[in-house]
């Protein structure tokens, strides 16, 4: 971290950013590009970005100086972002986004000449990692490294014909079947000696990753394959200087768990169990309804709890809950996602008591804004020269990733916090601890 640049070495965020997503069809995607895109034109607020809607105090209370984030810190403007991608299906991001059927006519017609214009370059896919989709878009056969290839291959096209001074990528495909974590992943030259030997255990995610990092281009993984959460694209990200990211946007459930979950704690109130069920009826849902592809989502779902209420800490509080997800694949709620959970604590002398959350969410509503702002402040980070590991935007994550050494930090608050201090230490402001001790006595 030595070389970290602070406020005035910061490159400036010059030029068109190209945004380069492998899911470029997707729900969340096509959301994502609609919704900057009508921002853009002033059609539309961008609800649910810190980067766009958010400010960060700085110094005493009685100064009063709250700027808005996207003044206070060097970040690269929505006009700038430029946009490119790789689906399994060819379609145009409009009739994308139609099928998506997410945003109405009303916020679509407007910007359906910009979608129709973003078409998606051919998937490196195998249906061994996503066993519910089918797409006929894909790059022929051909081995690891020739995929890799051909992937830097339409990166560099896209940069050299739109020009773009700097790129991110970020991975909003589908969530790839549960992989551990093995021998090949641990290092980078087990990875790449499996690169060359076609491991099978090297998922298409990886191999975008690792195209993208080598081409000096930061990362960022939507969804909780592991992708980059392995010690050999650490490594490689920190051998090219690239800041990664993941995993798994933090939106719906999750959400409300890290909010919920650190409030019962702070309260020291008991928990016996947390029962949470979603019926989801997009194309998400549909390859979540593989059980391998389950299993990814739901070691991602489930490690949010344990360390929030740390039952190491708290046995006679936490010590024995019982916690369970389930995901219900139900066409006729599309992109709307029920998220149901029951939960059961109990307070003084151990009277029971529950609790119920009914969650009418729109997923890629959620989704869209975290998705913004990590492709900016990735950007930044690249720009800031911190490379390797974001631990300060575990805020957008369900399953934060973390040097080996630390345990994921999950409460949304705590999260928060680190992150708006990541950035008023990057622009040379104090630190707020939140003491104020000061505004009493003499200290
Ligand atoms: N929406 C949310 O709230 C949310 C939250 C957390 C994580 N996620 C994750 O984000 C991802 C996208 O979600 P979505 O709702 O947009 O799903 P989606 O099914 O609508 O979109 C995924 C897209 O990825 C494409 N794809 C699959 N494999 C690919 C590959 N190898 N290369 C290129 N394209 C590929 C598919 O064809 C599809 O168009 C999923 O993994 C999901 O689990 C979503």
């Amino acid at each position: 971290m030595s070389a970290m640049k602070r406020k005035d070495e910061i490159q400036k965020a010059e030029g068109g950013l190209g945004v380069l997503i492998p899911g470029l069809g997707g729900a969340v995607s096509t959301t994502f590009l609609a919704g900057v895109e009508a921002v853009r034109r002033g059609l539309a607020l961008p609800v649910g970005s810190l980067t766009q809607m958010g400010t960060v105090r700085l110094g005493k209370r009685y100064e009063y100086r709250t700027p808005p984030l996207r003044e206070f810190v060097p970040l690269a403007c929505l006009d700038d972002l430029v946009f490119g991608g790789w689906d399994l299906f060819p379609d145009n991001c409009y009739q994308a986004a139609v099928q998506a059927r997410v945003l109405e006519p009303h916020h679509l017609e407007p910007v359906k000449s910009f979608l129709e214009a973003v078409t998606p370059w051919p998937a490196v896919f195998d249906k061994g990692f996503v066993k519910n989709l089918e797409g006929p878009h894909v790059k022929g056969e051909g081995s690891h490294l020739e995929l890799v290839e051909a992937i830097k291959a339409d990166v560099e096209e896209f940069r050299r014909t739109r020009g773009t001074a700097r790129c991110v990528m970020v991975w909003c495909g589908s969530t790839e079947a549960y992989l551990k974590p093995a021998e090949v992943h641990a290092s980078l030259s087990a990875f790449e000696a499996g690169l060359r030997a076609n491991h099978p255990a090297i998922s298409p995610s990886m191999l975008y990753a690792y195209a993208a990092v080598t081409s000096g281009i930061p990362f960022i993984n939507g969804a909780p394959n592991l992708t980059v959460d392995i010690p050999a694209m650490v490594e490689l990200a920190n051998e090219h200087r690239v800041p990664i990211a993941g995993k798994d946007l933090k939106t719906g459930q999750t959400l409300l768990k890290t909010i919920l979950g650190p409030g019962l704690k702070a309260r020291m109130l008991g928990l016996t169990g947390w029962y949470s069920t979603n019926i989801l009826g997009n194309r998400d849902g549909m390859v979540l309804d593989d059980r391998d592809s389950f299993k990814t989502k739901e070691e991602s779902k489930l490690s949010v709890l344990e360390t929030i209420l740390q039952p190491q800490l708290y046995p006679e509080l936490y010590g024995n809950f019982y916690h369970k997800v389930v995901i219900n694949y139900y066409p006729p709620r599309g992109d709307n996602k029920e998220g149901w959970d029951c939960i059961d604590i109990f307070g003084w002398l151990g009277y029971p008591m529950q609790i119920k959350v009914d969650f009418l969410c729109r997923d890629s509503i959620l989704a869209a804004p975290l998705v913004l702002d990590l492709v900016l402040f990735l950007d930044l980070a690249q720009r800031a020269a911190m490379p390797g590991i974001q631990e300060w935007l575990s805020f957008y994550f369900k399953s934060p990733q973390c040097a080996v050494n630390l345990y994921p930090e999950h409460d949304l608050f705590i999260q928060l916090m680190k992150l708006k201090n990541t950035l008023r230490y990057l622009m040379g402001e104090e630190q707020i601890t939140h003491l104020g001790l000061d505004y009493y006595y003499d200290l």
